[in-house]
């Protein structure tokens, strides 16, 4: 064990100590008073020192660094000479008097403190420092401490310090003053009172102010503002730690009574002889036992103290680094570790049959801060690391198939609702159209997310604009696209397959696979130019051709167009629907990306031609408390309850009169998909109020185009076309179609049979 200690922590604030100045403190080790040799005393060394004044005041600014570096010298000369058992100590009780004294033994214990330079900014390496950056670290370490102490005293706290009873006798025989000559040793406790409302320890503020305005406050906050001083930046974080232990340890109802050790420290040349000890334990007999539910509670930098406090009875609640904050990458960055330690109280350590490492519960396992693989990992071992690692991928995996749409883009059409649909109406509700069994969702539900509802609209089984209509129709239909006004357009994709494939040295064994191929017609004028090129080096039944189509009406049509006939049950192999087109190619159905088998001999060759315009889109709004999903809401539903619709609704953009059926309505609340904008940067840099749209579907098939084209031997492409703005973030660009004709997009048009694109 050493006892090298030199704890610090920024200061607190105490309440005033009960009885503070009634109890005696005094420890002595008089029996080896005499045989002491007179001639050594500590004060004779100290007082001998060329710096100090027969006054003992310094004789300027200038000279006190060289004072306490020659009471140092002195001490630690007589460190050599005098052993342990010879020391002439007694503990004591301070005044308000002695904070100079206080203040200089904390600077010099504290002088290579890691953790007390860090928070001065004074980091350097003495050796190689100039006088004048030694100076500077030397007086604002002083008036630091100096501060501290004094509001140490106005806030009632108490201080100890450990004398040497020669040394004392010398100063008040001789008349010197001793305010710069240091203790051997000194503990500052502050008591503290808990806020049970607030779950904090509160500091009384009534006396405060005279630190505040005494000149150490002013002449520390002059020195500080000189240098990177962050003294103020930890009392937020250490009162945080402490909250956050104190919450958690059983204190049976003792949390009132709290003694908080601010700093303890000797000077160096006393180290090593057991003063630390007498400072502690005989506070925690004086003070702190005295009372049966008195704790106390410490920060240490210094790992070495750790078995020193818990021989006193401390156990370490928490091991944190204080300078995680700050840029790991930068080369200077050192990580500073903090051991936040407890002491129960008595009423709880004599309640224990068993020892005291029983007796005192660990809140939190403590672990070494540096693992012997050299990594550091943060509060846990390395094992704990890892299956922590595992836990949050294994989160993040499942939030990423919420957001991809395990649950919240593909949500309804397997999931919602338990409202019958025309072909099962056994329950009793009455489901006509789409507009009841929407209203039925959203009663039963809530209210839907857009993309949730436009999904609906666009390919519900039984009332679906895709899938029970042919919005492509020569006659009834309200769109026409490029393939469909000219067969160049499928032709020159044709030109572009044959040289991606021929580039790619004729794979002999390919896949055509169209996204929403419509009424077939791109895929034909490709397939028949291809054919053309490619005869001579590729038989047709090396070429399979692929459909996801979601519209039965639209599959019979394409299967008419590419195959001579519209399907029917016979074409069912491997419940796909699966034929011959008229070139001798297989041409196979697929209702869904996820339907596509992944066999990595073929080459993929993608096609996608206003297929991603037509997908679903969840729209969000930015509010102050961040992202807000816009959600679909039956009005007679809101207006039966509320007379009135929501504040924040948004519909009367869309809906001036407000009586449409449905309307859409800001969430409240963050949903599930509200997490979308939030993981964007580009999103997040807009203001309050903005608008956007979020195609969770278009990722969705993205990822499967990108894995197809990415097959064993890096063959395939995808031609994706669509049109619309290239840059920009996309707000309000739902367009409704209706008979080649655009209209305002109102939810309850898109129900009835009114196309849209974006
Ligand atoms: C705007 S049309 C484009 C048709 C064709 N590509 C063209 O250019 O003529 C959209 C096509 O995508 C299909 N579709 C829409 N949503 C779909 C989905 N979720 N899954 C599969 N196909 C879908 C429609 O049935 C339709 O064939």
């Amino acid at each position: 064990m050493s006892e090298e200690i030199h704890d610090s922590c920024p200061k607190g604030k105490p309440r005033s100590p009960r009885s503070q100045g009634k109890r005696a403190m005094s420890v002595s080790t008089a029996d080896a008073f005499a045989s002491r040799p007179p001639e050594v005393t500590i004060a004779e060394k100290i007082i001998k020192t060329p710096s100090l004044s027969p006054s003992g005041e310094p004789q300027s600014d200038s000279s006190e660094s060289d004072s306490s570096d020659s009471s140092v010298e002195a001490l630690a000369d007589l460190n050599k000479d005098v052993p342990r058992d010879e020391l002439l100590t007694s503990v004591e009780l301070c005044s308000v008097k002695d904070y100079r004294r206080i203040a200089k033994t904390l600077q010099m214990a504290f002088e290579q403190d890691p953790f007390t330079n860090y928070i001065l900014g004074t980091e350097m390496d003495d050796s190689k420092s100039s006088l004048k950056a030694r100076k500077h670290k030397t007086k604002l370490m002083t008036s630091f401490f100096e501060f501290a102490i004094y509001e140490c005293f106005s806030l009632g706290g108490i201080v100890i310090a450990v004398k040497d009873r020669a040394l004392e006798a010398e100063i008040a025989m001789k008349g010197y003053k001793a305010s710069r000559v240091p203790f051997l040793g000194v503990s500052c406790w502050y008591h503290m009172e808990y806020d049970h409302d607030q779950l904090t320890y509160k500091y009384p503020q009534s006396h405060s102010f005279l630190a505040n305005m005494h000149p150490t406050s002013l002449k520390f906050n002059f020195l500080a503002s000189l240098s990177r001083c962050r003294s103020k930046v930890f009392s937020p974080l250490l009162n945080d730690v402490r909250d956050s232990v104190v919450s958690k340890l059983n204190l049976n109802g003792s949390r009132d009574n709290m003694w908080y050790l601010a700093d303890i420290g000797t000077i160096p040349a006393m180290r090593g002889k057991g003063l630390a000890k007498k400072l502690v334990s005989h506070f925690c007999d004086t003070f702190v036992d005295a009372s049966p539910n008195s704790w106390c509670y410490l920060e240490s930098t210094n790992p070495v103290n750790r078995k020193f406090y818990e021989k006193l009875g401390f156990a370490v609640a928490k091991t944190f680094d204080v300078n995680e904050d700050d840029d790991e990458d930068q080369a200077d960055h050192k990580p500073i570790y903090m051991d936040s330690m407890f002491r129960y109280p008595k009423i709880i350590k004599s309640h224990s049959n068993d020892n005291q490492s029983t007796a005192i519960q660990l809140i939190e396992k403590r672990h070494p801060a540096i693992h012997e693989n050299g990594l550091y990992y943060g509060k846990f071992t390395e094992e704990e690391y890892q299956s922590a690692a595992k836990y949050v991928k294994s989160k993040l995996q499942k939030l990423e198939n919420e957001i991809k749409g395990e649950k919240n883009i593909r949500e309804n059409i397997e999931e919602y609702p338990i409202v019958p649909s025309p072909a099962n109406r056994s329950r009793k509700v009455k489901v006509e159209s789409l507009s009841d069994l929407l209203a039925e969702i959203i009663k039963t539900n809530g209210p839907l997310s857009l993309s949730a509802y436009m999904r609906q609209c666009l390919t519900h089984p039984d009332y679906g604009y895709y899938t029970t209509s042919n919005p492509l129709d020569k006659y009834t239909g309200d769109f026409v696209t490029s393939p469909e006004i000219s067969s160049v357009f499928g032709e020159m994709i044709g030109i572009w397959l044959f040289s991606t494939w021929a580039n790619q040295g004729n794979p002999q064994k390919i896949r055509i696979i169209e996204f929403g191929p419509g009424k077939g017609t791109l895929m034909s004028d490709v397939v028949r130019t291809f054919n053309k090129l490619a005869k001579s080096r590729i038989r047709s039944d090396q070429i399979e051709i692929c459909l996801i189509e979601a519209s039965p009406i639209l599959r019979d049509e394409q299967a008419q167009l590419l195959c001579g006939s519209k399907l029917s049950s016979s074409d069912i192999k491997d419940s796909l629907y699966s034929k011959s087109s008229i070139w001798g190619n297989t041409v196979t159905w697929l209702e869904t990306e996820k339907d596509i088998v992944d066999d990595t001999q073929y080459a993929n060759y993608i096609l996608a031609h206003e297929f991603f315009d037509a997908l679903p889109i969840k729209s969000f709004q930015k509010s102050d408390s961040g992202w807000r999903e816009l959600l679909v809401e039956h009005s007679p539903s809101v207006l039966n309850t509320q007379g009135v619709l929501p504040a924040g609704d948004s519909s009367a953009e869309l809906s001036p009169d407000l009586e449409t059926e449905f309307h859409l309505t800001v969430s409240p609340k963050d949903t599930p998909s509200s997490l979308i904008p939030e993981l964007s940067s580009r999103f997040n840099a807009l203001p309050t109020g903005s608008r956007i749209e979020i195609c969770t579907d278009a990722e969705l098939y993205a990822l499967k185009m990108a894995s197809l084209i990415n097959n064993e031997q890096g063959n395939g492409a995808a031609l994706i076309v669509d049109y619309g703005l290239s840059s920009g973030i996309p707000s309000n660009s739902l367009r409704g179609i209706y008979k080649h004709k655009f209209h305002v997009c109102l939810l309850d048009q898109l129900i009835k049979e009114i196309g849209y694109m974006r």
